[in-house]
């Protein structure tokens, strides 16, 4: 039997909030977190792992400040709550990858499905509400 968990995360329509330059941010998201999948399901090191790592990280704090620019211009009552959401992904990703970096003992294991979970969850629960607001204006 194959045990091995598939970590991939699969764009697809149900992900779109129908702003374009967040929904392609979005997919840059799926598209950065995809390639450290990969690097872990292929065994590839640290040297490929922790650069990759990086660049979702610093990705991630580009386009949360644009969505939450966009809520703002929106009026999104959301927007404390939903801001509050990014920084804790944040402090805890980027505290897990600071760690990865400097060689200390972390599971990518519980880091990738730690993103995974919250990207896909994070899209369809709270920036959907963006779509909504979109909707009414
Ligand atoms: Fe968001």
């Amino acid at each position: 039997m194959d045990a091995r968990v598939n970590f991939e995360l699969t764009w697809s329509q149900e992900y779109e909030i129908g702003h374009p330059v967040i929904d392609q941010q979005h997919a840059k998201l799926f598209e950065l977190y995809n390639m450290i999948a990969e690097a872990f399901s292929a065994g590839l090191g640290h040297e490929v792992v922790a650069p990759a790592l990086r660049e979702l990280v610093a990705y991630t704090r580009y386009h949360f400040a644009e969505e939450e620019a966009l809520m703002e211009r929106l009026g999104c009552r959301h927007i404390i709550t939903h801001r509050r959401e990014h920084r804790r992904l944040i402090t805890e990703v980027s505290a897990l990858a600071a760690d990865f970096a400097d060689g200390q003992p972390v599971l990518l294991y519980e880091l990738l499905s730690l993103v995974k979970n919250w990207l896909s969850d994070h899209i369809l629960s709270e920036d959907m509400k963006l779509r909504e607001l979109m909707e009414a204006w």
